[in-house]
């Protein structure tokens, strides 16, 4: 397959000051604030060998702004060091400290800079021309030779960081954008059914309205819908108190999106029977009214045996994000069981995302499993057939190089 950007195969990278996107956001204990799955990290491993002869510099985000996993990229260098390379942090992203230090990388060592996302300008999602106008790109691009895109966890984002740099320097896509695109398109060219979606998680402002074009495109004949993109749809069909919508931001969009998206698609839209509730420390399963206000935080067995048998008979499934609060273990086990029944099909199975690619890897379920990606939101918008943000900016970089 002839891919329409460059790659590190068709530039020399040795001795040059080199820029590293790349997505090591992680899963972390919200608690402890650890992080407690490195398999992002290996997973850029290819790229940052490859690039032991030349001056690194890597760039990332880890989190939103507010949310719990908003931490500092110190931990994920520690990582770093750990897998062997020889790997330093500063706290700074293009000020003087971080311009000093990139002066001073020398061949073999890797420099990572500051949470990108403690930049708010980072937060903007616009085109590239304009936010390469963003004082991230304007202080740090001159410093670089070369530009190596391998965020591919963030390739639906058009961010300063993803699609503003490719407009200034040389760019290319590293070995795991690389590998995903290559992958992707394989599993995503058959015309086999049933074609299954089960998709979870937080994140419900975007899910739903990537639910609503990969509906449109006319593909998916059942969305399994779990985690509070679930819960979104469960109060919008009734079934579930408005009270559970306080952890779901834009929440009043996104239900007048559900409401539409229910009475459109009432076949192919799949979402729980019954809740796994928290009562009194412990996990507590039963019928929608006797939720009680307790925190629900994962689908109930009823609803887990229909997904289950959903998933064995598709001949094509894409899942993204948990179907409940896994981090919890006693609320892992909808999620965990779903997750078995997507190694246990026969068809093409693709999983995505952070937490699911995760899980899916503890399972060791590589050899299950037709691909587990490290894009969640990335791999689900991929699905749409709209082009990522990220490829279309590697390719106009590919035009003028
Ligand atoms: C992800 O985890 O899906 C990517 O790292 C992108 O993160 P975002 O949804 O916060 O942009």
């Amino acid at each position: 397959m002839e891919l329409p950007f460059k790659t590190l195969d068709d530039v020399d990278v040795a001795g040059k000051r080199v820029l590293v996107r790349v997505d090591m956001n992680c899963s972390v204990d919200p608690d402890t604030k650890e992080i407690t799955d490195d398999t992002r990290i290996v997973a850029i491993l290819p790229t940052l060998r490859e690039l032991e002869k030349s001056k690194a510099v890597l760039m990332a985000h880890q989190g939103r702004p507010g949310s719990d996993d908003f931490i500092s990229l110190e931990a994920h260098t520690d990582i770093i060091k750990k897998l062997g390379l020889n790997a330093s942090f500063v706290d700074d992203i293009f000020g003087e400290n971080a311009k000093n230090a990139i002066r001073k990388v020398a061949v073999g060592e890797l420099l990572v800079l500051q949470n990108v996302r403690y930049f708010d300008g980072e937060l903007k999602n616009a085109p590239p021309e304009e936010v390469a106008k963003e004082p991230l790109v304007q202080e740090l691009y001159p410093l670089f030779d070369l530009f190596v895109n391998d965020a591919f966890g963030a390739a639906h984002r058009s961010q300063a960081s993803i699609v503003g740099f490719t407009t200034v320097l040389p760019s290319v896509a590293g070995r795991l954008v690389e590998k995903e695109i290559r992958t992707l398109t394989d599993a995503t060219a058959t015309d086999q059914h049933p074609w299954t979606l089960v998709l979870g998680g937080a994140k419900v402002e975007d899910k739903v309205k990537t639910l609503e074009k990969l509906l449109a495109a006319g593909r998916v004949d059942n969305a399994l819908l779990g985690g509070l993109l679930g819960t979104l749809f469960l109060i919008a069909k009734g079934l579930v108190s408005e009270e559970y919508s306080k952890p779901i931001k834009g929440f009043e969009d996104a239900l007048n999106t559900a409401k539409e998206l229910l009475s459109k698609y009432p076949d192919i839209i799949i979402i729980p029977d019954d809740a796994a509730v928290e009562r009194d420390g412990e996990r507590v399963e039963c019928e929608f009214p006797e939720m009680s206000g307790n925190p629900f935080f994962d689908i109930g067995p009823k609803t887990t045996k229909k997904y289950v048998e959903t998933i064995r008979k598709s001949a094509v499934v894409f899942a993204n994000g948990p179907m409940g609060f896994f981090e919890k273990n006693a609320f892992a086990k909808g999620t965990s069981e779903v997750l078995d029944a997507i190694a246990d099909c026969e068809g093409i199975t693709v999983v995505g995302g952070g937490h699911l690619g995760a899980m899916a890897q503890k399972k060791d379920f590589g050899d299950r499993i037709t691909h587990i990606s490290t894009g969640g939101g990335a791999t689900i918008n991929f699905l749409t057939g709209k082009k990522l943000d990220l490829i279309v900016a590697l390719e106009a970089a590919a035009k003028r190089m």
